[in-house]
């Protein structure tokens, strides 16, 4: 059985700019979690093999290797580098107890025991440093306020020789769709003041994504462009 990762999940959950004290009703992804896992399993694309490439180009993990997943949503790339390396122990990290729900179905359904999922927020990590061996991000910084905040977190909780991958979409209007739908169906089905994600997602430049790796000392650091993605491989020292 691979190690497993303890979490100390503080309450309420902070923002680099304020203590999120609101419903959790106040997110998209919590009033129409369904929608977005929808549109992950079926409209996204699938960076599986792209990830496992990208991280263990020999195709297999090293027995005990720790994972983390930033904004894991419905939990799609946990369970399936889970499923994978059943030798290695898998951590999705949320905020949203929806998504987290759909995450923990997921990995259930699989039989996957070395997979858990904790409602985090990945600007203020509750790990301490140099915890884990690989980080995944997938579609996350399109919503995030803070990015160089997420990725000097992202560092920080990799070990000496760690490694993330991270995965963008690159093109506003594609990236937008996903929110759009949701801004819609959230306002037909529900009465409130509004949500916290914006109407439409904000994506790197070329440029703009490489510079914001180079706000932490990483050893070594790779993008690339791959259609309507692009992609980082990022290693700490
Ligand atoms: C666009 S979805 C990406 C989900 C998944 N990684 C994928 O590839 O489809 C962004 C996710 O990040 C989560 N999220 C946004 N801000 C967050 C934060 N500060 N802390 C933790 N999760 C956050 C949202 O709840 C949502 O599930």
């Amino acid at each position: 059985m691979p190690p497993t990762v303890s979490v100390a999940v503080k309450e309420p959950i902070q923002t680099s700019t304020s203590t999120v004290t609101a419903p959790q009703n106040e997110s998209l992804f919590e009033h129409v979690a369904w929608l977005y896992a929808f549109c992950r399993e079926r409209l996204f694309r699938d960076d599986t093999e792209r990830i496992i490439t990208a991280l263990w180009p020999n195709g297999s993990a090293a027995s005990g290797t720790l994972v983390i997943e930033l904004g894991c949503g419905p939990g799609f790339y946990s369970a399936q580098l889970a499923k994978r390396f059943p030798n290695i122990s898998v951590t999705g990290v949320d905020r949203s107890e929806n998504q987290l729900t759909w995450a923990r179905e997921r990995a259930s359904a699989l039989g996957l025991r070395n997979c858990c999922f904790a409602r985090v927020n990945v600007l203020n990590l509750p790990f301490t440093d140099a915890q884990f061996d690989v980080l995944i991000a997938s579609r996350l910084f399109t919503i995030l306020p803070d990015r160089a905040r997420a990725v000097a977190e992202m560092y920080r909780v990799l070990k000496p020789g760690g490694r993330c991958f991270i995965a963008e979409p690159r093109y506003t209007i594609w990236a937008s769709i996903p929110l759009f739908a949701m801004w819609l169906l959230a306002s037909m089905t529900h009465s409130g003041n509004g949500y916290r994600e914006p109407r439409k997602a904000t994506v790197f430049s070329a440029i703009g994504f490489e510079r914001i790796f180079s706000s932490q000392p990483w050893k070594r650091v790779k993008t690339w462009q791959d259609g309507r993605y692009q992609y980082a491989l990022c290693e700490k020292d």
